[in-house]
């Protein structure tokens, strides 16, 4: 988790937050009670709402009692609270979340007032998991899961342990203590790149041969629009260079479109004065064609020699011109053992920070929505875990934003 630890603890960020937590249908409802006991004992004011399939396992009055306010509910004295309570919150907590509710989530349906509360605010929103196994990895339940993190929800991976059926295996819903410190770290980030110029460069370059066809790389653009989100939601100005992608831009962020290396270059160059933290993510394809044909290249039955031009290195280009009061991060996509090749670009490039991936590891790298990444400085490097992009994206952030303080 976030090393803003190591100098504070993030459950203070608790003390006086305004959290909303959602109860849903699982067995898992059973320890929502030690979550909300936690939360409280941070200093939280907390309110508590169920969903239908959750009054199963505990109840609305032992919930208020432990929360010493009633819990929510639609329609009360004639009016549905979904509005104010989703102003209210600096955070919603979904815990546990059911597979039930994360498809009607991942739908947009508002038929519970959690429901609505999740389409109505703008706060973050964390959802934990809890579920058999076998529904968990079931297709349809990750596809929901996939969708929530599209939206610009935070979706954890649940623990691993004794299920309620007996079984072990993936599906656990985290300790109420492991929930709230969660919380408080979503919390102490909140506003901690409040105003600074953010600018990330993500997906891939498209250098034509002719209108149809180019050199590309299998890139997404997943990892740096993960990125992009993270840094909007901590407050930041973010402008987004985006090679060609499906991916729908995150709130709050000013893209800029481009197809090659040389038009990815100009926007970066053009934006690189408002930045104080540089993020560069995409897969800039290192050469283009010499020459590009203006109509599609008829097939013949000969060879077809191809010559290529090396593409300008964007990041080393920036990186070389004054960038004392910036943080510049760059990526390594490497195919096997990452660190020496990362350290080269690092040293080489002059950069701050290097997140190294193998791109040949299944779960990391392009196109999928995990990664697992080193973090590399001049004095350092850091293992991560495989973990979801979004949260990927939260943990160099957390370096940037330490590295930031100490200019
Ligand atoms: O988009 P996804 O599908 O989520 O995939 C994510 C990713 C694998 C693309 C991403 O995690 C990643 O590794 N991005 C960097 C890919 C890369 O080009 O690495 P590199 O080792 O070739 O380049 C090193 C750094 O220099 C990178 O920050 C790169 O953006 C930058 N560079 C490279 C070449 C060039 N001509 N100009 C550059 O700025």
């Amino acid at each position: 988790m976030s090393d803003c630890s190591a100098d504070e603890d993030p459950r203070a960020a608790l003390a006086g937050a305004k959290l909303l937590l959602g109860i849903t249908g699982s067995i898992a409802a059973v320890k929502a009670p030690g979550i909300l006991t936690s939360l409280l004992r941070g200093g939280a004011q907390v309110e508590v709402t169920l969903t239908r399939g959750a009054t199963r396992f505990v109840t609305a009055t032992g919930l208020a009692a432990l929360a010493g306010r009633p819990v929510r509910r639609f329609w009360e004295e004639g009016a549905s609270p979904h509005l104010e309570l989703a102003k209210w919150a600096d955070l919603v907590l979904v815990a546990p979340a059911s597979a039930d509710f994360m498809g009607k989530a991942a739908s947009g349906l508002g038929d519970e007032l959690l429901g609505s509360i999740l389409l109505a605010t703008r706060s973050p929103v964390l959802f934990f998991p809890a579920m058999e196994t076998l529904i968990y990895q079931h297709r349809l339940v990750q596809d929901n899961v996939r969708r929530l993190r599209e939206t610009g929800y935070r979706v954890f991976e649940p623990a691993r342990g004794r299920l309620a059926s007996g079984e072990e295996g993936l599906g656990r819903l985290p300790e109420p203590g492991e929930i709230t410190a969660i919380a408080g770290e979503v919390l102490a980030r909140r506003r901690d790149l409040a105003g600074v110029g953010v600018l990330v460069g993500a997906g891939p370059t498209r250098e034509h041969l002719d209108p149809v066809r180019f050199i590309s790389s299998p890139a997404t653009g997943k990892m740096g629009y993960a990125l992009a989100a993270a840094a909007a939601g901590r407050g930041a100005k973010v402008v987004l260079v985006s090679g060609p992608t499906l991916l729908e831009p995150p709130k709050g962020v000013e893209v800029r479109r481009v197809t090659s290396a040389v038009q990815m270059r100009q926007a970066m160059g053009a934006a690189w004065p408002e930045a104080r933290v540089v993020l560069m993510a995409a897969a800039v394809a290192d050469f283009r064609p010499a020459q590009v044909a203006g109509h599609k290249i008829k097939k013949k039955d000969a060879a077809l020699t191809v010559s290529l031009l090396p593409n300008p290195d964007i990041l080393a280009e920036l990186a070389g011109t004054d960038r004392s009061a910036r943080v510049v991060v760059g990526f390594a996509a490497e195919t096997g053992p990452a660190e020496a090749e990362a350290r080269r670009k690092l040293r080489e490039k002059g950069l701050d920070l290097v997140v190294a991936n193998d791109v040949t590891e299944p779960g990391a790298g392009f196109e999928v929505d995990t990664n697992r990444v080193s973090i590399i400085s001049v004095d350092r490097r850091e293992d991560l875990p495989m973990l979801p992009k979004a949260e990927v994206a939260e943990l160099v952030l957390d370096r940037v934003v330490a590295l930031l303080r100490a200019k």
